[in-house]
């Protein structure tokens, strides 16, 4: 790791007094700077470091042009995964390792962008160093050698111009050539094959050489957490804005069982909880849903209080927290704590009930039982990376054949994310079978109001909100709702 410090002042800085520095390693570059905190990491890589194989495309967490990778000390070892630069404040990025397709050159070409090559898989070049980056990632991570999950490693990623085949055939190669990965000593592994740099091997000691930020301004403007959506929304106000970075704090990255509640985190994303063991452990389907939502890049990032303050009707993580009966517990800058239910969370279209310096620090839930069952569906135009027409989950809890209690939500259908407790209350107290489905079915009109709009008519909304429903229960009672059951409701 060579030392070079890139230090640029501008009145912004002088400004806010920032006396922190942002420290990480560039590929194999010690950066110390302090430029704004809020500036994104790849306005930093391109312009300030001069890097230009990085690419801007969207600039909205969409394209995947701009992925890098980032490594963090994690229990000893320098785990990395998917970023979209675009989106990442610099200061997200402090005492972690950041590598672009420049740092993953070598006077070889590596089996992942030989691959490319063999399968004709780039044409104009543009999207290529993101895709690399993100296989790159695939192949750093404990997955690689799974086809299906070198596919979803790129579900982030777009390409304009190439088309697909290639890129997956390219994706397949990939994923060949890593059977052979030694679980063991995966890095080594990579670097005598070809993979990455050596320097690697000198990167996590070079991380423990970077001292732990401290909280920069007491009383800050902004709380940033994985910066996702507020980098998209104000990118300018982020940037000039003294900020509280939240994505690092361990309070708020916590997954803990307590009384027979999962309680986790604001700042925990859903790549955490899918990394929990107990909580795919309590939800075995959570890696099949969870990979509709958004791509590998954000769930890497963006966080789970994020996604409830965006307020979003068809916020994936709201509708199913809402269907868990889910509290959140919100603080306020004195330290002073209220708990809520989610779902009284959302008060209108973009209204919350919350302070404006209030965070939620948490946000638990029971662990369902042995009697409960627990389904989430998402319907979007496109499969991945796309945002819900409708989405909905449902926790039915049951005696015998007799539903004794059920909770169902949805998203898309209303100003706000929202519990259908019409349909909840109807069905509960009554006997799973398909005549009460499609009972229920009919009851949904009265919790709903969606809207027609880009995503879909209203009563294409409404119709696959029923369809949803009959989901639910043809994947949670498989015994009970044949396919043939369900075609008849339908
Ligand atoms: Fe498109 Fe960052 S530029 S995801
Ligand atoms: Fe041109 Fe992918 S190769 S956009």
């Amino acid at each position: 790791v060579s030392n070079t410090s890139v230090t640029k002042k501008s009145d912004i800085i002088d400004k806010l007094k920032l006396v922190k520095m942002t420290s990480f390693i560039l590929n194999n570059t010690l950066i110390k700077t302090e430029l704004p905190k809020g500036m994104s990491l790849l306005n930093f890589i391109r312009n300030e470091a001069g890097l230009k194989g990085t690419k801007g495309g969207c600039k909205e967490g969409d394209c995947g042009a701009c992925t890098v990778l980032l490594g963090e000390l994690k229990d000893d070892e320098v785990k990395y995964k998917t970023i979209v630069s675009c989106l990442t404040p610099l200061g997200n990025v402090h005492g972690k390792h950041v590598v672009t397709i420049e740092g993953l050159n070598m006077p070889v070409t590596t089996p992942v962008q030989q691959q490319f090559i063999d399968n004709a898989a780039t044409q104009c070049g543009f999207c290529t160093p993101g895709f690399i980056v993100s296989l790159t990632g695939y192949a750093i991570s404990g997955n690689a050698g799974n086809e299906e999950d070198a596919i979803a490693s790129i579900a982030g990623n777009i390409c304009r111009c190439t088309g697909y085949k290639s890129i997956e055939k390219a994706a397949f190669g990939i994923a060949e050539i890593l059977k052979d990965k030694d679980p063991s000593n995966p890095v080594k592994w990579l670097i005598d094959n070809n993979f990455i740099p050596e320097y690697f091997d000198g990167i996590k000691t070079g991380l423990k050489g970077i001292k732990e930020s401290t909280p920069v301004n007491s009383r800050p403007d902004l709380t940033v957490g994985g910066g996702t959506d507020l980098m998209v929304q104000m990118p300018e106000t982020v940037k000039v804005s003294a900020l509280n970075l939240v994505s690092d704090n361990k309070k708020l990255k916590t997954i803990e069982v307590k009384n027979n509640r999962m309680v986790v985190g604001g700042a925990v994303t859903v790549n955490d909880l899918l990394d929990n063991a107990f909580f795919v452990n309590t939800f075995p389907e959570s890696k099949e849903w969870f990979k509709l939502v958004s791509s590998e890049q954000i769930r890497n990032t963006a966080t789970l209080a994020g996604n409830f303050v965006n307020a979003s009707p068809i916020g994936d993580m709201s509708v199913f927290f809402i269907a868990l009966e889910a509290e959140i517990t919100l603080v306020a800058p004195d330290n002073s704590k209220r708990k809520l239910k989610l779902k009284d969370f959302f008060l209108d279209y973009k209204v919350l009930d919350k302070k404006e310096n209030e965070i939620i620090e948490s946000i638990e839930f029971e662990l369902p039982s042995e009697k409960s069952s627990f389904n989430f569906e998402k319907v979007s135009k496109r499969l991945h990376l796309d945002i819900a027409s409708v989405n909905s989950a449902l926790k039915i809890e049951k005696q015998g054949n007799i539903i004794t209690k059920a909770v169902l939500s949805a998203g898309g259908i209303a100003p706000i994310p929202k519990y259908l407790r019409k349909t909840s209350g109807f069905l509960t107290g009554k006997e799973i079978n398909s005549e009460i489905i499609r009972e229920a079915a009919d009851y949904l009109q009265k919790d709903i109001s969606p809207i027609s709009d880009v995503r879909g008519s209203k009563e294409y909304k409404e119709l696959l909100l029923k369809q949803l429903l009959f989901a639910h229960f043809f994947r949670m009672f498989p015994d009970v709702f044949k396919e043939e059951t369900l075609l008849q409701l339908t």
